[in-house]
């Protein structure tokens, strides 16, 4: 089975993917009595956050139920404006009224990027019930994709992309401006339950054209890796990102 795109107008972007979300959460608390979230950074899913913690969204969730991690994170105190946990809390945990959900974000304060990645998997490790030498089944991965075709911290010609890790998290560095990042591994990531991309934008309608209907590796489009889980995985594109893709979609 393929993986699935959604492509939806602008103005019902945010409403449509955090109805997505909301379906999904409910689905894993009514399985599984709890819902683990990998959310995604950058600048997209701010709207979605917003729109998650509002109502009615905001009152459909058992927060109470749900664990938040974040898929990857900037090497940057989180008071700055470039962390994502910074952007989640404005976004979303600060609005979530009590009681809030659990949520471990990147411990940027560690003596060294290679030291918060180790210890951000040790700590997802007691956490998550899995068993060892495997992964653990996050309920919902959430991810954004760059213009180069990255998602998470995971860039074109990543030794990562080989998937020979088996660490959760690893430390990398951002190949334009070297600065450091922390981001969960592709399988970890792989593993989850549902993945959702999610990606807006006249911006990103060439890499989507080379994601969903190129053949290019995965080394050179990391997020193209992620084709392997198949029906696990939903892209949802705003009719911008899609506009490029060959056949209507909807
Ligand atoms: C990050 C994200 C990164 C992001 C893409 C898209 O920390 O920046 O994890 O993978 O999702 O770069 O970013 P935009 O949403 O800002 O386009």
């Amino acid at each position: 089975m393929k993986a699935s795109i959604e492509v939806i107008e602008p103005r019902l972007f945010a409403g449509a993917v955090s109805d997505e979300i909301v379906a999904s959460v409910r689905e894993a608390i009514a399985e599984r009595g709890r819902c683990s979230i990998v959310l995604a950074g950058g600048s997209t899913p701010g709207s979605i956050y917003r729109a998650l913690s509002k109502p009615p969204r905001v009152e459909e969730v058992e927060w109470s139920a749900v664990t938040l991690y974040w898929g990857d994170e900037r090497w940057v105190p989180h008071t700055d404006n470039m962390s994502n946990f910074k952007m989640t809390q404005e976004t979303l945990l600060s609005q979530i009224p009590e009681p809030k959900p659990a949520f471990f974000p990147v411990d940027t304060s560690r003596a060294s990027p290679a030291d918060a990645a180790a210890s951000y998997g040790a700590m997802i490790a007691s956490n998550e019930k899995f068993v060892p030498g495997t992964f653990p089944t996050f309920d919902i991965v959430l991810l954004g994709i760059g213009e180069d075709g990255h998602t998470a911290s995971l860039f074109p010609g990543s030794p990562l992309l080989e998937k020979a890790s088996q660490s959760l998290c690893a430390a990398v560095e951002h190949p334009e401006d070297g600065k450091p990042r922390i981001t969960l591994t592709p399988p970890a990531l792989l593993a989850a339950r549902r993945i959702f991309f999610i990606v807006k934008g006249e911006g990103k309608s060439d890499v989507m054209k080379r994601v969903l209907e190129g053949n290019e590796s995965a080394s050179v489009l990391p997020s193209r890796l992620f084709l392997e889980a198949g029906d696990r995985v939903t892209f949802f594109l705003d009719s911008g990102a899609a506009q490029h893709l060959s056949r209507p979609r909807g």
